[in-house]
């Protein structure tokens, strides 16, 4: 390899060095104010049990091949019949992760005389989806429902025939705070269009039994839900809930699903395991919330700022040299607590991204803001 091609990777580094927006990987340790396992699912005895259950029925550890090939297993099959009973969904596709599902339906299922229409603020694996579609695509400001139906009306105006897809979080991973699900779902029926909810971070903490935030909407049939399976569920893949049709299409024409090694069995088994906990152990749910109301409360009192409604606070620093020194200083003293910067967000808005899950305690959340109500002080811009 000569060292004029590995000196433009440098040069890259070099620069996001200077912006601070150089990213490395480090293990978790300290107090987890960064994951997203919401209901401390992620080391539960009963996934645990779960899995070593199945590894005794015989289930094995790879799926050794595509699910349209010899890696379909009973296991996949199985969840994904459960999942469509869980989230009353007409079918589920079991996909490796949620980046895949968003990328794969994003990209297969809007045709090229469609319009997407989105949220600005939508996550990364959508874009990429997005991004590869031969639909037209339009992004709008964050949850602004007028915004949305402009753009279906422009389109329609300039002579789009096809038909609109709304793609929308239910709550938004950097923001912690929720889309006009009710709203959204109506402008998608009266414009004859799909709505596409992203429920990665409500999945397992809102809705009857975790639904999610899209469960009580009256109308399915234009509705696709994607359940993420690495947040609250506490194992990994996705699930997406879609109309018969739909899934069948998916399973024809999606390349990731179709060229791509089934997930491990052994992990369905875990997610199914996690399905029925979300149903037998609703006191998760209400531990969870309990700590949301707390930490909000801790938030207003200590940093005087308003907290988002849901477990997922960020605190809006704007620097990215600045959030990452409040990040490191907290990590050094016990807190896991990491720094979002652009392009995760956007530019000018970095932040300290705290999540409330149920590996904390409200003595812990206590003693994080008292520190962190410190270390902003001692930031201060
Ligand atoms: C909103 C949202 N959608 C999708 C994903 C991707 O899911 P997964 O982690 O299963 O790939 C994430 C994960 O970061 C997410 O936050």
């Amino acid at each position: 390899m000569s060292t004029v091609a590995l000196a433009r990777f440098e040069k890259t580094l070099a620069g996001l060095q200077r912006k601070s927006r150089f990213r490395s990987v480090a293990v978790g340790s300290g107090t987890d104010f960064a994951s997203n396992d919401y209901l401390g699912l992620a080391n539960s005895p009963r996934l645990k049990a779960a899995i070593t259950e199945a590894i005794k029925r015989g289930v094995p550890v790879g799926a050794g091949g595509s699910r349209l090939l010899r890696g379909n297993h009973i296991e996949h099959e199985m969840l994904e019949a459960e999942a469509a009973q869980f989230f009353g969904a007409e079918k589920v596709l079991y996909f490796a992760n949620g980046y895949a599902a968003n990328a794969a339906l994003f990209s297969t299922l809007p045709q090229r005389e469609d319009l997407i229409v989105y949220d600005a603020l939508i996550h990364a694996s959508a874009h990429e989806g997005i991004l590869a579609s031969k639909a037209t695509t339009s992004a709008v400001p964050h949850n602004e429902v007028d915004a949305f139906e402009e753009a279906i009306r422009n389109w329609r105006e300039r002579g789009g025939k096809g038909v609109p897809w709304i793609g929308v979080e239910s709550l938004y991973s950097m923001d912690g705070d929720r889309a006009p699900l009710p709203e959204l779902a109506d402008l998608a029926q009266r414009h004859d269009g799909f709505l596409v909810i992203d429920e990665a971070h409500a999945t397992g903490v809102f809705g009857k039994d975790g639904r999610g935030l899209g469960a009580d909407l009256d109308v399915r049939h234009n509705i696709l839900t994607l359940h993420t399976c690495g947040k609250a569920l506490g194992a990994s893949g996705a699930l997406l809930g879609a109309p018969t049709i739909v899934a069948d299409y998916l399973v024809n024409r999606a390349r990731n699903f179709i060229y791509s090694t089934a997930p491990s069995p052994l992990t369905a088994a875990a997610v199914r395991e996690a399905l029925r906990i979300l149903a037998d152990e609703p006191e998760r749910r209400l531990h969870l919330a309990r700590l949301t109301a707390f930490a909000g409360d801790q938030l207003q009192s200590r940093l005087a700022k308003m907290p988002s409604g849901s477990q997922i606070l960020p605190i809006a620093i704007g620097d990215n040299g600045r959030a990452v020194s409040i990040a490191r200083q907290m990590q050094a003293e016990g807190f896991d607590i990491r720094a979002i910067r652009p392009p995760t967000v956007p530019e000018g808005t970095a932040r300290l991204r705290i999540s409330i899950n149920l590996n904390v305690d409200e003595q812990k959340i206590a003693a994080m803001f008292e520190r962190l109500s410190m270390a902003l002080q001692e930031h201060a811009p």
